[in-house]
């Protein structure tokens, strides 16, 4: 998997670093990031938009891994930052991200955070409802500015993947549906806004897609809704955003596309589709989030306690679980793992890796076949850059692990690991209490 690969003392390496010494330096649990290899994951999408010769942005959604340093590794390969939350909006301001840049997504965006970021002018908004678009005309018009508007379609077309993570069918609290003349009624109140500027719709069909056919269904019908507007109001939409979505390998059961693939495939659809209308190629916006981070990650961990039920199972724990990695628990998503110090060892036990938290269901891999471990051994989980970090949380008080990127044979901290001190922040205890 990526840049990680077994050197030949038969330790795991990242980066140059092996990944025991990452573990002694920063301790576990801890995410490491392959900094070249998110490099190279932003410049795969450049470098295949650029290969199509359309017109494009490439945005990446923060919240697949969103820290600052995240914030201004993506701004120096020239990507846009797509934010969700006051949270990530803020995150991206305080690493610098320039503001123009930054596309504002969210079915309940507040008051506050509308308000916040006409204030400071991102670039656009992707608009997911009729009270937003009310909402967001009211404020602008009140702060005298005007911004740039998408309108969030949901286009009917079922990704195939785990259902919590589709959002491209009609029964979704995501966007205006296609099917019910929602979209149409959005687009005529959008063009009647003053200070806002309709620039295009945007859909996002799902997650972890190992196939094209749902984005090609959604273009043909968002190509007929670019003519119908041609029609009734005179007006190409410049830009069509497509969202995210590429898959990436797990395990060997998974068969994602390359990105350069899944790039030349859609720009020929939208050519195809728009040109069969008699339309401008519209300029093509794209929003990856796992496929530019997750094959970046790797989670290390160090072996602690055994359980062993003759004739059933062994179980191997871990110090960290659903704390830092909630995918398993959430999607019963698959995971491949390697003990990072005995790589060159027969992996002749079969066991199951546990977390540490209180709840049957924190298990982070059932059934691997491993080395023979001992309590101290580094084990790596591969594959976790994406949705690990951001979905990290403190269940049992559990502290949130550091991230590190490493490069050229060094590693450095991003984030910082949580201290008991951290746990506690936010904690107060009431006068009444203390009597
Ligand atoms: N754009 C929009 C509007 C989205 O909702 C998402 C992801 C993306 C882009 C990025 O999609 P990606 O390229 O990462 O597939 N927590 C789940 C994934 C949730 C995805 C949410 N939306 C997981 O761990 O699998």
């Amino acid at each position: 998997h990526g840049t990680s690969k077994r050197n030949e003392h038969g330790q795991l390496s990242i980066g140059g670093v092996e990944a025991v010494e990452l573990a002694k330096q920063f301790g576990t649990p801890l995410y490491v990031y392959d900094e070249q290899l998110l490099r190279d994951n932003c410049r795969a999408y450049i470098h295949a938009f650029q290969q199509s010769g359309m017109k494009f942005q490439v945005t990446y959604a923060s919240k697949a891994f969103c820290t600052m340093a995240m914030c201004k590794l993506v701004e120096q390969e020239g990507l846009g930052l797509d934010v969700v939350s006051g949270g990530e909006l803020h995150t991206a301001v305080q690493a610098g991200f320039p503001v123009e840049r930054i596309h504002f997504h969210g079915n309940n965006k507040s008051l506050e955070e509308i308000s916040y970021a006409l204030d400071i002018g991102i670039g656009t908004f992707i608009v997911d409802n009729f009270y937003e678009l009310q909402v967001l005309e009211h404020l602008a018009a009140e702060k005298e500015k005007s911004c740039h508007v998408m309108l969030r379609i949901t286009p009917g077309v079922e990704a195939h993947t785990h259902e919590y993570i589709t959002t491209g069918q009609e029964d979704s609290k995501f966007g205006f549906d296609l099917g019910s003349g929602a979209v149409r009624k959005a687009i005529d109140l959008a063009l009647k806004k003053d200070h806002l500027q309709l620039i295009g719709l945007h859909m996002h069909i799902g997650s972890q897609i190992f196939e094209t056919t749902g984005f090609q269904i959604a273009i043909e019908r968002v190509a007929d809704v670019y003519r119908e507007v041609l029609n009734t109001h005179n007006l190409e939409l410049p830009v069509v955003n497509l969202g995210g979505g590429l898959g990436i390998r797990y395990t060997s059961e998974d068969t994602p596309l390359k990105i350069e693939h899944f790039v030349s495939t859609l720009t020929d659809v939208i050519q195809q589709e728009f040109s069969a209308r008699n339309l401008h190629y519209p300029e093509i916006w794209l929003e990856p989030g796992r496929s530019i981070v997750a094959t970046a990650g790797t989670t290390l961990y160090t072996v602690g306690s055994r359980k062993e039920i003759p004739g059933v199972r062994t179980y191997l724990a871990v110090d960290g679980g659903m704390s830092d990695n909630l995918r398993p628990a959430l999607y019963q998503a698959k995971y491949e793992a390697t003990i990072a110090n005995r790589m060159n060892q027969p992996h002749d036990e079969v066991v199951s890796i546990a977390g540490k938290c209180c709840e049957s269901g924190d298990m982070l891999i059932w059934d691997i076949p491993l080395p023979k471990t001992e309590p101290g051994d580094i084990l790596a989980v591969s594959c976790t850059g994406a949705y690990h970090y951001s979905m990290a949380n403190n269940y049992n008080r559990i502290a949130r692990p550091a991230v590190v990127f490493v490069k050229d044979g060094r590693g450095e901290i991003v984030v910082r690991r949580e201290s008991a001190e951290d746990i506690v922040r936010c904690d107060r205890i009431p006068d009444s209490l203390r009597a």
